[in-house]
């Protein structure tokens, strides 16, 4: 008998267990009323009395070693599975990765924040407009294009109500609620009925800037957007402006700034002109002045408006605007160290 003790202490020394049910089935097989241990203490009803101390001590031993190897392969499983599991509260909480800033959203801070310095206020407008502040009190006239469904979505007709096409519509806002000098920003989105390309979105963002005080001049709108230019850009770079019209400045003007791809030697970018257009402005035409219940002949402004999609293009290289809103992580987060 004390053979068959032997020979099952080294059996269990070398048992593995996989899984609890594993160690379980090990467990029934050594210690349960029907398993290996069991029948030796079943025979040690046999055993002469002189072998009995022996034999009983040996017999004790071994249940106790099985018990004990057999808990411990069990404990260790438990332990594993759980683990297994993602309920293990003693485990250090898994970090949250952190969204990244949308690219419009930080050309925007930037250039806010140039503007802010310059002494501009913040102003705020709605995306839903009537047909007066954005083309009424901007000196549309009645038969001006932008008027039309094909550019324009409309909400209702008679009266009009429509989706704002341009940030220009805040400007009267704030002529019609605020004091000269006025000298704000604003920044929001703007719709048109364009078919959408890499160069063109049914849905953009833009700047505008509006500033109305005595003796303002074209000198100033000139310098206020060399500073910009120069904060933007860079120290490097240089504006230069073209002649051009809206309805609602008078002398009005295009800008270009230099590009900054190719130092303005030409490039594939600039289309080897080494200017990229950046911006419409003019001089507050009086019109939109007498619109808006300021005096003409006291006040002169002038006003800005840029894209912003564009603007971020040129900074960090996007070459379609589609990329914007398809909310691709694998693109937002390109952006990242940029604030
Ligand atoms: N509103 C114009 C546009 O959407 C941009 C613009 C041009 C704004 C000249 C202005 C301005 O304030 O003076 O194309």
């Amino acid at each position: 008998m004390l053979e068959r003790i032997k020979e099952l202490k080294k059996e269990i020394e070398e048992i593995v267990a996989n899984s609890v049910e594993e160690a379980e089935g090990l467990r029934i097989k050594y210690l349960s009323k029907k398993g290996e241990i069991s029948k030796l203490f079943e025979e040690f009803r046999n055993v002469s009395a002189d072998q009995k101390k022996e034999i009983g001590q040996a017999v004790n031993t071994l249940k106790e070693f099985a018990q004990e190897k057999i808990n411990l392969l069990r404990e260790g499983l438990q332990e594993q599975e759980t683990k297994g599991y993602g309920i293990d509260l003693t485990l250090p909480g898994e970090s949250m990765k952190l969204g990244t800033r949308h690219p419009i959203s930080i050309v925007k801070n930037e250039i806010l924040e140039i503007f802010k310095r310059l002494g501009f206020v913040v102003s705020e407008g709605p995306e839903i407009e009537d047909d007066w502040h954005v083309f009424g009190a901007l000196n549309f006239a009645d038969d001006h294009p932008a008027r039309d469904m094909q550019d324009t979505f409309f909400i209702q007709r008679d009266p009009d109500i429509l989706l704002r096409t341009h940030t220009s519509s805040v400007q009267v806002h704030d002529m019609e609620t605020k004091k000269p000098p006025i000298r704000t920003v604003t920044f929001g989105r703007v719709f048109r009925n364009e078919a959408i390309s890499y160069r063109a979105h049914c849905m953009f963002h833009q700047i505008e800037g509006l500033y109305i005080d005595e003796n303002v001049s074209f000198a100033d709108l000139k310098q206020t957007l060399i500073y910009f230019a120069k904060e933007f850009f860079g120290e490097n770079a240089e504006i230069r402006m073209r002649p051009s019209y809206f309805p609602f400045t008078e002398p009005s003007a295009e800008v270009d700034v230099s590009c900054s791809i190719c130092g303005g030697k030409g490039c594939n970018v600039c289309k080897n002109t080494g200017w990229l257009e950046i911006l419409g402005c003019g001089m507050v035409d009086p019109h939109v002045f007498e619109a808006s219940g300021i005096d003409s002949k006291k006040y002169t402004g002038f006003a800005f408006g840029l894209g912003i999609e564009r603007i971020a293009m040129l900074k960090f290289g996007i070459n379609d605007l589609r990329l914007y809103f398809e909310n691709d992580v694998r693109f937002l987060q390109q952006f990242e160290s940029a604030h």
